[in-house]
């Protein structure tokens, strides 16, 4: 008779070895912004990072893995992302690249293919679009709704993205539909009311686009207040196309995070500074891939960083104004573009985001953290903005499991 087989432990204890640099984004654990570590390991055990340090000092494990001397780093946490959609606006951004002006208005065209579209098409798409970013290493997604536009529409993209992320936000007040253009107020009272009570049992968060061609800054108070009430904790879009309310309004409201931040006055950048020092802060989140996206000015990230005011960078994947899902892509642009050091740039697009969506278990490499964890193809953090455009992700994991490379 055969032997009996022997059970196999299951593997409980991943030790990650020779890593060249270690990103902790924990300052007391190793040098400059990002505490790195040269020369160091790190313990993955039930999802969590169990230890980190130098490699001289690691503790045994089930299962090593070869950093062979790469960089290891926490997953990107991308805080603004509109994947659930239908339909593509290729020709839009040609024109566009042709000198057409990007306008709120095309927003429509993506509500009209995302309304036609079944739940089934509206989650392959975002679970691609998922998939897709998570090869490049992004480990925490937030997914906004706002291409239904309608109780029905808007519910259905928020049980799609709830089936994705925990970090789903209602976006009801994108832009206001065709069906309501003579009413802008009736419609917002359809987004604070049946709409936000439809959808608020699947998001975490309530988002408005505080912009001209949107929504004014006393309509978009009402709905972010109105989803308050639900238990929805507020975020906006303010100051991408041009001067506005929407920074202030997103401090005033003590919104975790104001996005775009392209066209800042210096009372908008000391309003950012002045709720970072009395904490929590509302962080800037800059979006350079709009930026390049639609041919806008950059936003002035130095006097942000300068003022103290917090920054995360996010890729804002979207149809229309910025169709990449890359991050690292991202850090280039803020790097080349934006004045950012490397070192703030992917602190930025990790611990930034992080603070953004007001997490503290994502965003960082230090126990207790998740294991939300990349390898990357390089020897340091730097070349996520030396080498732009080339891939160089090697290893992906989410909660300790492997998930790409
Ligand atoms: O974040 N600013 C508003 N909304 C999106 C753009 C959506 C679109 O053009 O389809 C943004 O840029
Ligand atoms: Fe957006």
């Amino acid at each position: 008779a055969p032997p009996p087989a022997r059970p196999v432990p299951p593997v409980s204890s991943v030790l990650i070895d020779d890593i060249g640099a270690l990103v902790t984004n924990d300052t007391a654990l190793g040098a400059g912004d990002l505490g790195e570590v040269a020369g160091a390991a790190l313990v993955v055990e039930s999802g969590r990072v169990a230890w980190c340090g130098p490699r001289s000092r690691a503790p045994a494990a089930d299962v090593r893995v070869d950093a062979a001397g790469r960089c290891v780093m926490p997953g990107f946490v991308d805080s603004h992302s509109h994947i659930v959609f239908a339909g593509d606006r290729s020709r839009e951004f040609g024109d566009r690249m042709s000198g057409r002006p990007y306008e709120a208005g095309g927003i429509r065209t993506t509500v009209a293919a995302t309304r036609d579209a079944s739940d089934a098409e509206l989650l392959g798409n975002a679970t691609r679009l998922l998939r897709e970013a998570r090869a490049q290493g992004t480990t925490t997604l937030e997914v906004k709704s706002g291409y239904g536009l309608s109780v029905a529409d808007e519910e259905r993209c928020l049980r799609a993205a709830a089936r994705l992320t925990g970090e789903v936000t209602f976006l009801g007040a994108h832009v206001v539909p065709p069906e309501y253009e003579d009413d802008p107020d009736g419609y917002v009272d359809l987004v604070a009311g049946a709409m936000l009570e439809a959808c608020a049992p699947h998001a975490r968060w309530v988002d408005v686009f505080c912009e001209r061609g949107a929504f004014d800054e006393e309509q978009a108070r009402r709905v972010l207040r109105a989803g308050r009430d639900r238990g929805l904790l507020p975020r906006v879009h303010g100051n991408q196309l041009g001067r506005g309310p929407g920074v202030r309004l997103a401090v005033q409201e003590g919104a975790a995070s104001v996005d775009h931040c392209t066209h800042l006055e210096d009372a908008d950048v000391a309003a950012l500074a002045d709720s970072a020092a009395e904490g929590p802060a509302t962080v800037a989140t800059l979006l350079p891939g709009v930026d390049f996206s639609t041919r806008q000015p950059y936003p002035d990230a130095r006097a942000l960083l300068d003022a103290g005011a917090r920054v995360a960078l996010a890729s804002d994947c979207n149809p229309g104004s910025c169709f990449t899902s890359s991050m690292a892509l991202c850090i280039a642009l803020a790097v080349r573009e934006m004045r950012m050091t490397p070192e703030e740039a992917v602190r930025a697009a990790t611990a930034g985001g992080a603070e953004a969506l007001r997490r503290d278990d994502v965003g960082r490499l230090s126990v207790g953290a998740r294991a939300d964890i990349v390898l990357l193809e390089a020897p340091n953090p730097v070349y996520l903005a030396y080498r732009p455009g080339v891939p160089q992700v090697a290893a992906v994991w989410k909660d300790g499991e492997l998930v790409a490379g």
